[in-house]
C-alpha cells in the first residue's frame, strides 16, 4: 500500500518521539512491501516562532494533501506562564482538529501484564483493564464563545453542543462497543449541566439502534473515582471534550505511564494520530521521553487503513520492549541508559526480525545492537 503521511512533530519532546514512530513505520514498510512517504510541517510554539501563526496555512495544506497525519506534541512554558498571550501554541492543535473535522478522539487504555507492578495502583484493581475512551473533540467548552470583560475581571467560556455533534460520535462509540464487550458508559454532569442533559437524551435515542449494547451513565465526578476504584467495569466510555481530556489523563495511570497512551482523532474525511501526552519541556532533548505513545499512535494509523497484521507487529514489538525492560526512565528504575532513540531502535529492529532467538540479550543494555 502507498501511504502519504504528514508529520507534525510540534514542540518539546514531540520531534524526538515522532522520530521513533517513523522508524517503526519505515521498518513496517520494508517488511510488508509498503511505500510510506513522510512530509514534515510545523505547528505550535515552533510555528509561532517561525511564522507568528501556530497553524500556518501551509501546514494545513500539507495535512489536507496527505492520507493521514502523525502528530507529536504541543505547548511551551513561556505561554503556559503567560495568561495574557494572545497567540498560543495550543490554538494550532485546536484549529487543526476543527478545520479537519476530527470530531472523535479514540484513546485506548490497557493494563499491560508486564507493567502491572509499575502502576501506583494495586495489581488486583488494574489487572485485565481494557477501556476505549471516545472523547468528543471539536465541540463543547473548548470551542464555545470566549469572553473577557473590558476591565479584565470577568471571563466566560461557553459549553455548547448540538444534536448532530453528539449523534455522530455516539454512533462510533456504539459500533466500537459492538465489537468489544457491548457496553457504553456515558460520562456527563447531567445533574447540573443543560448540555449534559442533551447528551443523555440524544445518546439514549442512538442506543435504540444498538440493542445488543448496554448503555449506562455516570456523572463525571463519580466516573473519576470509579476509574481508580474499579476500572475493569468500563468497556467504551463516551464523553464530551473537556471531561474526556481529564478522564483520559487519569486513566493513563492504569497503564503505568502517560508515555504509553496513543490516540486516533478521526472525522469523516481526515485522520490524525497523536500521543495523549503533552510536550514535556523539562525532558526535551535529554533522551528520556517515552516514545511508545507515539509508536502506538503509528500502529493506530496502520489499523485505520486496515493494515491489522502490521499494527499487531508494532504492538508485539512494543510489548517485547516492555518485557525486556528496554524502556525510558518513567518505567525503568533498573537501567538509566535506555534512551528514547534506543527504545525506537529496538522496536524497529524487532519489527524487522521478530524472533526471540535473534535477540542478543547480552547487548541489550550495553547500548549496542539488539539483534545478532
Ligand atoms: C490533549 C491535550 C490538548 C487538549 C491540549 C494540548 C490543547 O491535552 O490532546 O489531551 O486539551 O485537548
Ligand atoms: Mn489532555
Amino acid at each position: 500500500m502507498k501511504l502519504n503521511i504528514a508529520v507534525l512533530p510540534g514542540d518539546g519532546i514531540g520531534p524526538e518521539v515522532t522520530k521513533q514512530a517513523i522508524k517503526a513505520l519505515q521498518a513496517i514498510a520494508l517488511e510488508f512491501d509498503h511505500s510510506f512517504s513522510f512530509t514534515h510541517a510545523s505547528v505550535g510554539a515552533i510555528a509561532i516562532d517561525e511564522t507568528g501563526n501556530p497553524l500556518p496555512e501551509e501546514t494545513l495544506d500539507v495535512c489536507e494533501a496527505n492520507d493521514a497525519i502523525l502528530f507529536g506534541a504541543i505547548g511551551a512554558p513561556k505561554y503556559d506562564n503567560n495568561p495574557d498571550a494572545k497567540v498560543r501554541p495550543e490554538q494550532g492543535l485546536l484549529r487543526l482538529r476543527k478545520s479537519l473535522g476530527l470530531y472523535a478522539n479514540i484513546r485506548p487504555v490497557k493494563a499491560y501484564e508486564t507493567l502491572i507492578d509499575k502502576s501506583p495502583l494495586k495489581k488486583e484493581i488494574i489487572e485485565g483493564t481494557d477501556i476505549s475512551i471516545y472523547r468528543e473533540l471539536t465541540g463543547g467548552i473548548y470551542f464555545g464563545e470566549k469572553q473577557l470583560s473590558e476591565d479584565g475581571n470577568t471571563a466566560s467560556d461557553l459549553c455548547l453542543y448540538t444534536r448532530v455533534e453528539i449523534e455522530r460520535i455516539a454512533h462510533l462509540a456504539f459500533k466500537a462497543a459492538g465489537s468489544r464487550r457491548n457496553k457504553v458508559t456515558l460520562v456527563d454532569k447531567a445533574n447540573v449541566l443543560e448540555s449534559s442533559r442533551l447528551w443523555r437524551k440524544v445518546v439514549k435515542e442512538v442506543a435504540t439502534e444498538y440493542p445488543e449494547v448496554t448503555l449506562d451513565f455516570l456523572f463525571v465526578d463519580n466516573a473519576a473515582m470509579q476509574m481508580i476504584l474499579n476500572p475493569k467495569q468500563f468497556d467504551v466510555i463516551l464523553t464530551e471534550n473537556m471531561f474526556g481530556d481529564i478522564i483520559s489523563d487519569e486513566a493513563s495511570v492504569i497503564g503505568g505511564s502517560i508515555g504509553l497512551l496513543a490516540s486516533a482523532s478521526v472525522g469523516d474525511k481526515y485522520a490524525m494520530f497523536e500521543p495523549i501526552h503533552g510536550s514535556y519541556p523539562e525532558a526535551t532533548g535529554k533522551g528520556i521521553a517515552n516514545p511508545i505513545a507515539s509508536i502506538l499512535s503509528a500502529a493506530m494509523l496502520l489499523e485505520h487503513f486496515d493494515l491489522f497484521e502490521e499494527a499487531e507487529l508494532i504492538r508485539k514489538a512494543v510489548e517485547k520492549s516492555l518485557l525486556l525492560n528496554i524502556t525510558t526512565p518513567d518505567l525503568n528504575t533498573e537501567y538509566s541508559n535506555v534512551t528514547t532513540s534506543k527504545v525506537g531502535d529496538f522496536i524497529a529492529d524487532y519489527i524487522s526480525n521478530p524472533k526471540d532467538s535473534n535477540l542478543n540479550f547480552n547487548n541489550i543494555h550495553l547500548g549496542q545492537s539488539t539483534i545478532i
